[in-house]
């Protein structure tokens, strides 16, 4: 089998001074609509546009992979209203987006448990997905319904059902059937919003990522606020288990 990405705990990954790979818990749309005493769902709304935004800065950067919490398997918990409405600004979004994308060489990838989301949404992400299946400039992924506990445990059971005889897992046995098995591991992760949590997103790819929080709120979260995540994340020294002195070595 090809290899075609280093796991950051079986090899040691090249590193540059972009990353690779950023994942984004956009988080304080409520926050923000709260602050100029609109309704959270305007916050959402404004959320969108600063998608677009960070979609086309990160293309200019040379980023290659961009994952984006937009819903998570918790999300449901809220009133019925908010949940509602977001559904239809995802709606909205993939119908306006998905060809600016295509003319971008922008790849768009939806994970997550899609089955809770009705049919229409299905069959628009569909749409997308294979509309843009053979962009490579940058990929997007948006983790919708999605968990990073879910996750793990949906690869177990593919796997498991995959190899009924085998009896046990090893990490490279699980690697390919995790939702993001097309990307390497994220480089940078950062949550906007103040709080310093994970709140279940991607639990297994954040192993060895660089973590960055920011009190901006997602509505707020512009390109220079990304360059200010990205240079921070050039100062890191990236070690994976190693001590300074062996990465001057190399
Ligand atoms: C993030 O913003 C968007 C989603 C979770 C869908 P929030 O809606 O969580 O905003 P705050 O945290 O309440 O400000
Ligand atoms: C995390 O934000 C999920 C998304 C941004 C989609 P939340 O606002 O739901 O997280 P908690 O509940 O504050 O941890
Ligand atoms: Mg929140």
């Amino acid at each position: 089998m090809i290899k075609r990405f280093f796991s950051s705990t079986a090899d040691i990954p090249e590193t540059g001074d972009v990353p690779r790979h950023v994942a984004i818990i956009m988080d304080g749309n409520g926050r923000w609509a709260k602050n100029r005493l609109m309704p959270r769902v305007a916050g959402h709304a404004q959320g969108v546009e600063r998608v677009r935004d960070m979609v086309e800065a990160c293309g200019k950067r040379g980023i290659e992979f961009l994952t984006l919490f937009a819903f998570s398997s918790e999300n449901w918990r809220r009133p019925q209203e908010e949940v509602n409405r977001l559904m239809e600004l995802f709606v909205m979004a993939l119908e306006r987006e998905v060809d600016k994308m295509l003319g971008n060489d922008v790849r768009l990838k939806v994970v997550g448990d899609l089955g809770r989301f009705d049919q229409r949404l299905r069959d628009l992400i569909a749409h997308g997905e294979a509309l843009t299946a053979d962009c490579r400039r940058l990929t997007v992924t948006v983790c919708a319904n999605y968990g990073g506990r879910w996750d793990i445990l949906n690869a177990m059971n593919a796997w498991r059902r995959d190899h009924p005889d085998q009896a046990e897992i090893r990490e490279e046995d699980l690697a390919p059937y995790l939702s993001l098995a097309y990307a390497p591991e994220p480089d940078l992760f950062i949550r906007t919003g103040g709080e310093q949590r994970i709140s279940n997103f991607l639990l297994w790819q954040l192993a060895y990522s660089e973590l960055y929080f920011t009190d901006t709120l997602w509505p707020d979260f512009d390109a220079q606020a990304l360059d200010r995540a990205i240079a921070s994340y050039r100062k890191r020294e990236r070690r994976f288990g190693r001590t300074s002195e062996q990465l001057l070595e190399r």
